[in-house]
């Protein structure tokens, strides 16, 4: 992670308060993904820290979760680090309630590890994360214009394994990784911007 002091794009922004989304809300057929803010901590502190949820995710993760995690995580690191252009992250809400925030999704400038998401587990298994998925990895080749998108993930997260295989990923690399749940078999799966666009046409 970089460690230099958070700077907006007029320079001047040090405050999370004043970290401005320089990135649109996207859409799908169900859903609306929309630029974090620091009003989403409530919601995300009180949906967040399960451990079905963080198991799986990497060891950056606090656990056991503090009272005040996400909205240190919002105004401490994520938002800083979003108005330095390195990472995007949306709310999930469903576009029939959009005033509730029911999961995040996230693109990153890291190495190896470019993608992320959660979802409240009332609303897994509808395809919504498939969804969402796809919008941003649109938004990653057709807008970022990066030309390749990785993402690890933890053998026994089959339903994250799923959705690579659904976008057409390919896996690159196994060997073990430290996931917040500990040492765990791993595999890296990426998909380039022209198998991307192919997939499209
Ligand atoms: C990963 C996660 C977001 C998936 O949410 P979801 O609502 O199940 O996602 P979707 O419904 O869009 O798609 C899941 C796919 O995996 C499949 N799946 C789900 N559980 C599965 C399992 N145990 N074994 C095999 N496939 C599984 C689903 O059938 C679906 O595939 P299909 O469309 O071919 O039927 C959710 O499980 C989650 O929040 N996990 C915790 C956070 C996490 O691990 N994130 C990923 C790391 S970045």
């Amino acid at each position: 992670m970089s460690t230099s002091s958070p700077a907006g794009r007029s320079g001047r922004c040090s405050r999370a308060e004043d970290a401005v989304a320089t990135y649109p809300p996207l859409e799908t057929a169900r859903l609306i993904l929309r630029p974090i803010e620091l009003a989403d901590a409530p919601a995300m502190q009180r949906l967040f820290p399960r451990w079905e949820i963080v198991q799986y995710l990497d060891t950056w993760v606090p656990w056991p979760y503090p009272d005040d995690g996400a909205e240190r995580y919002l105004r401490d690191f994520l938002l800083p680090t979003i108005a330095k252009e390195r990472w995007w992250s949306w709310s999930i809400r469903l576009k029939t309630a959009p005033e509730q925030l029911i999961g995040v999704i996230d693109l990153f400038d890291w190495t190896d590890d470019n993608r992320a998401f959660w979802l409240d587990p009332a609303y897994q298994g509808r395809g919504l994360i498939s969804e969402a998925a796809d919008a941003v990895t649109d938004y990653w080749f057709d807008v970022l214009k990066r030309p390749v998108l990785r993402a690890p993930k933890a053998v026994a997260n089959a339903a994250s394994i799923r959705i690579s295989e659904k976008q057409g990923m390919r896996l690159i690399r196994t060997g073990d990784k430290e996931y917040r749940g500990g040492m765990m078999p791993s595999q890296l799966w990426e998909i380039t911007r022209e198998e991307w666009q192919a997939r499209k046409r």
